[in-house]
């Protein structure tokens, strides 16, 4: 925790002298607000700087550039009534203290003028309501009439107001209270949570962008579960993602359950975190059992039983991606590779596992096999910790031996030595599926060991295949 003196220390930089200056010229006050402030106090390094000021931002941002000099440009959002300029490395941002008040029909309050308190008040969390003077007299002072910096200190989210007002006002705040409690490891405050509980159908109001940006802040979290375990029991992930919400639940037949697949795959997701920062294997983690409900069975002499859920899984991507409006490119198709390959690995921890077996996931994972290991890795999961380790150990053994495979063989960005082309030209066809079945069999041939995997034993066999198929070649 930061003491007094020690806050003045990151107002130091020149560009806060600078906006003194110019709030002195022009007989305003003004203060550095919100996210700045709490990251100073939490010690995590923050590059934009709110500034408010009790008269025109829009004024004080331009005088503020013409200290600077420079020709430094400021970008005006007049319907908003801030300003934004860049110095150096900061983004800084300044907007005239207001008081808000909210239709209920849409995330754009009424804005009026106001005074700094009334501007604190309307912000979403007590952490986020702290200000530091930049006027003359009281350089450096910190306002904190909501007793943010202990919340800081106890590592509470809550809000200045009634949170009933202050969530229902912005229900986007739902997400982020979530998101910070995730980010930061902070506790909601109860009544928060009671309130978010009541309100969260009115999340619908807001951009499926803006709860997507935040969902994926809650996933790129160093413990993920922290979130969704409050997006579940306060029931926004019914609303905002039904799909993982419907994994919840462990159904018995007598005395047989099976998993509870949310509390798994949230699991999943914490456990894949230290090895990757990368956000879409970070989704395949949360994807992977997704069809798990639509493929449940039960069966007398196996229990629970999930056939084929990982191509399910794979053919639901799309829609849940196009839904949350994430992206549909490459990345789309990555997330469903992974949920449909996610079995597959751990398949191979038999004893006698064939090289042709390792072969054919080297080739159908390509460059993406390390990534699908990862996942594997982090899929492993049971109350029973010997359980675990039983796992882990065989799994080790299946990595080396796909490495030791993967050496040999170079399966990775491997491609058969004969192309469709080659096809074409030599049996004087057009693309028809003789040549797709002429290339697969050649490709099948040389996973599975049957034939060696260079051109001229490819090309004596294609020449066979052919002749099977009732096609003529000149060679
Ligand atoms: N704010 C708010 N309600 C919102 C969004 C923002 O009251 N729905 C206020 C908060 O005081 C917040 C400030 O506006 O601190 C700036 O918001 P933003 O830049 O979106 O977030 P930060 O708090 O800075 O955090 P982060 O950068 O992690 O999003």
């Amino acid at each position: 925790m930061k003491s007094k003196s020690q806050l003045k220390e990151h107002i130091q930089h020149p560009i806060f002298k600078i906006i003194t200056q110019a709030a002195t010229d022009l007989k305003v006050d003004a203060y550095v607000i919100g996210g700045f402030v709490r990251d100073i106090i939490l010690n995590r390094p923050c590059k934009d700087i709110d500034v408010v000021a009790i008269g025109s931002g829009i004024e004080l941002a331009e005088r503020v550039a013409k200290l600077i000099g420079k020709n430094t440009t400021v970008k005006v959002f007049k319907n908003f009534g801030t300003a934004m300029l860049m110095y150096q490395d900061y983004e800084i941002e300044f907007v005239g203290a207001r008081k808000e008040s909210y239709d209920r029909g849409s995330r754009k309050p009424i804005v009026e003028d106001g005074t700094l308190e009334d501007d604190q008040n309307r912000r979403d969390f007590t952490i986020n309501a702290l200000a530091i003077s930049l006027n003359e007299k009281t350089f450096g002072e910190l306002l904190d009439p909501f007793g943010g910096l202990i919340d800081i200190e106890k590592k509470i989210i809550q809000t200045p107001l009634n949170p009933d007002i202050t969530y229902s006002d912005d229900p986007l705040r739902m997400m982020r209270a979530i998101r910070f409690a995730t980010q930061l490891n902070f506790t909601i405050e109860n009544e928060s949570l009671q309130a978010i509980r009541k309100n969260r159908q009115r999340i619908r109001i807001v951009s499926k962008e803006r709860i997507t940006d935040e969902l994926n802040k809650i996933i790129l979290s160093s413990t993920p579960s922290i979130g969704f375990k409050h997006l579940f029991n306060t029931g926004l992930l019914e609303i905002i993602f039904p799909e993982m919400a419907n994994l919840h639940g462990v159904e018995f037949i007598g005395n047989k359950g099976h998993k509870d697949n949310f509390y798994h795959t949230i699991k999943v997701l914490d456990n894949i975190c230290p090895n990757t920062d990368n956000l879409w294997l970070r989704w395949a983690a949360i994807l992977h059992d997704i069809a798990k409900p639509a493929t449940k069975r039960f069966e007398e002499n196996h229990g629970w039983t999930f056939h084929g859920h990982e191509d399910k899984g794979a053919r639901m991507v799309p829609s849940i991606f196009k839904e949350l409006k994430l992206p549909l490119d490459h990345k789309m198709k990555y997330v469903q590779k992974l949920v449909r390959l996610h079995l597959r690995p751990i398949a191979l921890v038999k004893d006698n596992v064939s090289d042709s077996a390792m072969r054919r996931l080297l080739f159908d994972a390509g460059e993406d096999i390390d990534d699908l290991l990862t996942l594997c890795n982090a899929d492993i999961t049971s109350k029973n910790e010997e359980k675990v380790k039983k796992y882990m150990d065989n799994f080790k053994l299946v990595e080396k031996k796909l490495k030791e495979v993967e050496e040999k063989d170079q399966m990775r960005n491997w491609q058969p030595p004969i192309s469709g082309e080659l096809i074409m030209e030599t049996f004087k066809i057009s693309p028809c599926r003789e040549v797709g079945t002429i290339k697969s069999a050649i490709r099948e041939a040389i996973i599975d060991g049957e034939l060696e995997n260079n051109y001229d034993a490819a090309f004596q066999f294609m020449l066979k295949l052919g002749k099977e198929l009732n096609l003529n070649s000149e060679a």
